[in-house]
């Protein structure tokens, strides 16, 4: 086997030879050359980063995938897998050029299984389009990232995507319960089985959720499926102060709920997305600084009746100014339009970095605080909000004024002096994003030499050529 040293791997351009061979394969009219047409392949929506591929091919079977990777692994060509390139960590971007690889073709869901609650869909299935297959028949995939509606599933695997509801229900990996995979050498596995409990060898199926597209190509994906709880109380619960919202999310736990959703917001992140979006009804007071947005949902009006009012209790405990509750199904759906799509209204307002911060949920309010006094420090401002149930916030560090130099030179500093804060709070880098190619040189943060060595190991049984999605995930000195 042709051993590539991916390392001293430069940008690659594909010979006419390698392009007429991959296009046998792929068929003409699933591949693009031009640049113009290109471009929409070349960055995903992390920041305002573009890698530009040589190709790229979007195969209909995965046969096809596994006729590319063998051809890609024999002629050390690297392969950039990609979903509907919604990824906020580089993961889907092409940084070494060669084949960039789409999904968008494999978009059938297969089969909703409602003997054993599951279905089996390929991975270029949008996300809520999956959801609302399965909710005709009376059941529910909760996990739910605020791209739904235009994210793949396949990326959602890749990433192991979370959302709000994730607090109740948990994330992607927590559904996933089988995987077809095209490796790297171009094998075509199955990970697992079709079935709630497994004991059975080491779990390659979780191995593969969250691995960033970096050690295979899903094909094919079994998902856990269960019954949709109809009802929802939803409300919006504003503070005076924000690091008193942070500390009301843990209480709410402590009191026994455990709500499908409980969101944070800091007042510019609101402000920013009520100015973005003309179509959301809601003003907001000058004393209000941050608004949980929280969400009940269960089978019986009068326990999420109950659970909501212990909530409410909770909220007035901890100085909430107030709590409005969304009175229709437009108004629940207004709210939950604002809050997904705060990460759009701060593309669109700055150049920025976002990152995905998490902590044990009882330390957000040290989170959030230190983050603050970090800013202060570097002189950024950073809007904050996100999954505080799972003390998962999304700190996006605003360019605004900042110079270049400062931008290229200083922000590092004080984006590993944020990541530093999290693991010290017994927290880590991603909380759901993942790390791709932007969080790359952090990793060292979470994990020393052994562990990163061991990944890098495992990484390497897969793809011996390192060929799948390189300069992904792990630090450059690796
Ligand atoms: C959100 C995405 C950015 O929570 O994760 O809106
Ligand atoms: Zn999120």
């Amino acid at each position: 086997m042709v051993l590539c040293n991916i390392a001293v791997m430069n940008y690659t351009v594909l010979s006419d030879l390698h392009q007429i061979a991959i296009t046998k394969i792929v068929g003409h009219e699933l591949c693009l050359f031009d640049e113009a047409l290109m471009i929409s392949y070349a960055h995903d929506e992390t920041e305002d980063l573009m890698f530009m591929p040589s190709m790229v091919v979007k195969p209909d079977t995965p046969q096809k995938i596994a006729e590319v990777m063998r051809y890609c692994n024999t002629h050390c060509i690297p392969v950039t897998p990609r979903g509907a390139g919604t990824g906020l960590s580089g993961g889907a971007l092409p940084v070494y050029g060669g084949v960039l690889l789409s999904t968008e073709k494999l978009n059938r869901i297969i089969h909703i299984d409602e003997k054993n609650l599951q279905v089996i869909t390929e991975p270029g299935v949008i996300t809520q389009v999956l959801q609302e297959a399965v909710i005709e028949k009376g059941l529910y995939y909760p996990p739910d990232p605020s791209s739904r509606g235009s994210c793949f599933i396949g990326g959602n695997v890749a990433e192991c995507a979370g959302g709000p509801r994730a607090v109740k229900y948990g994330v992607t990996k927590d559904y996933v319960l089988n995987l077809e995979v095209v490796l790297p050498t171009g094998e075509i596995i199955w990970t697992g089985a079709n079935v709630l409990k497994n004991s059975t060898g080491y779990n390659l199926t979780q191995l593969m959720v969250g691995s960033e597209g970096t050690l295979g190509i899903v094909t094919k994906i079994v998902l856990k499926l269960i019954p949709y709880p109809p009802l929802s109380v939803v409300m919006l619960v504003p503070f005076s102060d924000a690091e008193k919202a942070c500390e009301a999310v843990s209480a709410v736990f402590r009191a026994g709920i455990i709500p499908s959703a409980l969101e944070f917001m800091e007042r510019d992140a609101i402000e920013w997305t009520l100015k973005y979006r003309n179509d959301i009804p809601l003003k907001i007071g000058p004393e209000e600084k941050a608004h949980l947005l929280v969400e009940v949902d269960g089978y019986s009006l009068e326990t999420i009746r109950n659970e909501a009012e212990k909530v409410a209790a909770v909220m007035d405990e901890y100085q909430a100014i107030s709590i409005h509750y969304a009175e229709s199904a437009e108004e629940k759906n207004a709210l939950w339009k604002l809050r997904r799509s705060v990460a759009e209204a701060v593309k669109s307002n700055s150049i920025y970095k976002e990152e995905d911060t998490v902590v044990p949920r009882y330390e957000l309010p040290r989170l959030l605080k230190g983050v603050k006094d970090i800013g202060k420090k570097y002189g950024f401002q950073s809007v904050c909000y996100g999954h505080a149930g799972d003390g998962n916030l999304h700190v996006n560090i605003i360019k605004g004024d900042l110079s270049d130099e400062i931008w290229r030179q200083e922000l590092p500093k004080g984006i590993r002096e944020i990541f530093q804060l999290c693991v010290s709070l017994g927290g880590t880098l991603s909380g759901e994003h993942g790390i791709g190619w932007v969080q790359k040189n952090y990793m060292d943060i979470a994990f020393n030499p052994v562990q990163l060595q061991l990944m890098k190991s495992i990484k390497h049984i897969f793809d011996p050529n390192g060929i799948l999605n390189p300069g992904k995930i792990f630090p450059d000195t690796m």
